[in-house]
């Protein structure tokens, strides 16, 4: 990927000046204003609801409430009501299962009277007693649900409790919110019985599948625009109430509805990082080897949707160990269900695992690094397979060069820069490489323009930017004459973007489309005039021709081929999907953040003076896009590690904090010096291109570095996020 791998992200022209439109932007002729109104108690039933005098406020169109609804056709045939991915059947009777859930929909002609009738809408509970304080209900409920295939033993049940050296831990990771920029927005149409969204969503497809399921429509008939994303995160991976009614409020007046939610609904009613409590026992031997590894996780969950992620999956193969158990439990709380959040699961796990690695190479008097290079994993335990590729040795030796490891000394507030307290910390990433059945058609234009369409969404990786790199690569065309064509349905179907493995998807299907292309354009310029008789082997396609390659003279433009041919452009479809081959490996990208902290010892203040963000991703298509996905990623890890938690108050089951003023969220200003290093060695096994995933270990390790470099700085341990002042004076 030589020549384009540092191309421009394609589509940054049309973010940074507006001309991109996101969901609640599309110009809709006859276009209505809705917004949800929510529930003031967290559990309970609604006594009564008065919408009269929102009803008769000027401009209001419709007051939708669990008394009028039309239920869609759907919501008898849902099954199991836990079953995850089932959005929750808004306006289906009386009950309130959290504290903000809409209980009613106003639609109005103009924004501000939609706001003002909404406000006029009062309703009665019968409040019920709620629960949303997971180390309360994780104690009290002693059956708590369970992922049955999910509890892990190798070797002895618990066998670091027979280790010369052992450490015990407990560590807790508070819910966190997605908050990207845009807000959750949506235009909802209906063509007859097909519905029709704009809205942000980072899989057209499987936005498709859960609207087909509520209304009972079939898959094909609903039409998903998901165009460009303001950044999603994770938020944008279920269906959410919001979609849900405003399509209800399309369909009862015939027009299209318009709803984005406000800043605070986004704390309540799109998902967010679920509050994890783990516990971690580490064994080792005096001098160093691991001999036993439990990881136990207890996470929240909703009252009616069972959310699980991958929490505790790390610690059973990132080191080298005999004895290992991992254990995952939820609890429903009375909440909004839970969602992935960048790193899922891998995040929240690695803070325990990385931070209980550091806490041993302390009690072993060992350096961090050394320590988990005396436990490195020559190949995956537990499937018991060879690894693909693995570098993650390089990202150690990568990062220790460039933040000055050197400097570093075991000694916690033993190095200080004037009056600060200086720490170094690292924590260890990885992230399995998926890859997903993806179509993508390939279209050459009769101007030698190259059109990739697929129906996967860009949320702000740089997918755009990828499949115009791997394509232009492989036709052997200047990446301006690629157009992309994507996030919506009736485009070829591409995967949700989701779980790092976009490029390893898509990009291998623009890949293999792109060659297919290639072949298809040259078995047809063989059967010109001017090429007949040679061997198609000895056919090439460069320069926007089919020529002879060994007498360049014997030529044939696209644009005379199209045209002898009759044809306005030429394009093949191809579904691509991973070669049988690569079950038979472990594929997983890694990745080490290194943090080097300042600390004022008065003020408890702490500062990111230098981050080194390394990882083995295979091969790199965009330098570009890749970096602004570790910095971003490295940047999320601050949120975790010092700012983000949203804070609830109990006695009412509902945030405190919902707003930017008092949810902090970290910005690149944050971190003063920041660097990126990728290996960059394909990967012989995952794809053609020898890619594995970057969105998510670009996070996985960072929280933990933090606290290890401010375990180094302070001697404070601090084992539940976010670190902030207080903790640590
Ligand atoms: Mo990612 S949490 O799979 O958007």
């Amino acid at each position: 990927m030589s020549k384009t791998s540092n191309i421009n992200r394609v589509d940054g022209f049309a973010k940074v000046t507006g001309s991109a439109t996101y969901s609640a932007e599309y110009k809709t002729a006859g276009v209505v204003y809705a917004c949800l109104v929510g529930s003031t108690i967290a559990k309970g039933r609604i006594k009564t609801i008065d919408t009269k005098k929102a009803e008769w406020a000027p401009g209001v169109l419709a007051v939708i409430t669990h008394l009028n609804v039309d239920k869609p056709a759907g919501y008898e045939k849902a099954k199991d009501k836990h079953n995850f991915g089932q959005p929750l059947q808004i306006f289906k009777d009386d009950s309130v299962l959290y504290y903000d859930q809409p209980i009613a929909l106003v639609i109005a002609d103009t924004f501000e009277r939609m706001r003002y009738a909404a406000s006029l809408i009062k309703a009665d509970y019968f409040k019920e007693e709620h629960s949303t304080e997971l180390k309360k209900a994780a104690e009290k409920e002693k059956k708590v649900e369970t992922d049955k295939g999910n509890d892990y033993h190798r070797g002895e049940h618990d066998g670091y409790k027979n280790a010369e050296v052992i450490l015990e831990t407990e560590y807790t990771i508070p819910t966190e919110v997605h908050n990207p920029m845009e807000l959750a927005n949506i235009i909802a149409k209906w063509d007859g019985n097909k519905p029709i969204l704009y809205t942000k969503s980072q899989g057209v497809e499987g936005t498709r599948r859960s609207v087909a399921g509520v209304f009972g429509v079939p898959v094909e008939d609903v039409e998903v625009h998901a165009e460009y994303l303001g950044g999603a995160f994770g938020m944008g991976l279920h269906t959410w109430p919001y979609e849900i009614a405003a399509l209800i409020g399309a369909k009862k007046l015939n027009r299209p509805v318009k709803l984005v939610l406000h800043r605070e609904q986004m704390f309540t009613n799109v998902g967010f990082r679920p509050y994890t409590i783990q516990k971690m026992g580490l064994g080792a031997t005096k001098d160093g080897k691991l001999t036993g590894l439990t990881h136990e996780a207890v996470a929240m969950t909703s009252g009616y949707e069972d959310f699980m992620e991958g929490t505790v999956n790390m610690s059973r193969f990132i080191y080298d160990c005999a004895n290992v158990s991992t254990r995952y439990r939820i609890v429903p709380l009375d909440t909004c269900t839970p969602i992935w959040m960048r790193g899922p699961g891998e995040a929240t796990g690695s803070f325990a695992l990385e931070s209980a690695m550091d806490e041993m190479a302390y009690k072993l008097n060992l350096d961090p690094i050394e320590f988990r290079k005396l436990n490195y994993a020559e190949k995956d335990q537990e499937q018991n397979k060879p690894w693909s590729s693995k570098f993650l040795l390089e990202c150690y030796e990568g990062g220790m060069e460039r933040i000055g490891w050197k400097n570093r000394k075991n000694e916690p507030g033993s190095v200080k820069e004037g009056n600060w307290l200086v720490g170094y910390g690292m924590g260890t990433g990885t992230f399995g490489c998926y890859r997903s059945p993806t179509s993508v058609k390939a279209k050459f234009l009769a101007n030698g323009d190259l059109v990739l369409q697929c129906s996967v969404n860009d949320m702000g990786p740089g997918t755009a930017t990828m499949m115009t790199a791997i394509g232009a690569e492989v036709i052997g065309l200047p990446s301006e004459n690629v157009i992309i064509e994507m996030g919506k349905s009736g485009l070829p179907k591409g995967p949700t973007q989701g779980g790092s493995a976009t490029t390893s998807s898509v990009g291998s299907a623009v890949h293999d489309a792109c060659n297919l292309l290639l072949n298809k354009i040259i078995e047809l310029g063989s059967k010109n005039p001017v090429l007949k008789g040679i061997a198609l082997t000895d056919l090439t396609f460069e320069n926007g021709a089919v020529s002879s390659k060994k007498d360049k003279s014997k030529s044939v433009t696209l644009a005379a081929l199209l045209s002898s041919n009759k044809l306005e452009d030429f394009e093949v479809e191809n579904l691509s999907k991973a070669a049988e081959e690569a079950k038979k490996y472990s594929i997983y990208s890694f990745s080490v953040h290194f943090v080097k902290v300042l600390v004022n010892p008065n003020l408890g203040k702490i500062r990111l003076a230098h981050v080194v963000s390394c990882a083995d991703i295979g091969t790199v298509i965009s330098q570009k896009t890749s970096a602004g996905q570790m910095f971003g990623g490295a940047v999320g890890g601050i949120g975790m590690g010092l700012m983000e938690a949203l804070e609830i108050d109990h006695r009412f089951g509902r945030p405190i904090n919902n707003n930017f003023a008092d949810y902090h969220v970290p910005v690149n200003a944050d971190i003063e010096k920041q660097e990126v290093f990728f290996v960059n060695k394909k990967d012989p096994i995952s794809n053609p291109m020898g890619t594995k995933g970057l969105g998510e270990t670009a996070l996985v390790g960072m929280a933990p570095a933090i606290a290890n470099a401010v375990f180094n700085a302070t001697g404070k341990r601090v084992r539940d996020l976010p670190i902030t002042l207080d903790k640590i004076i």
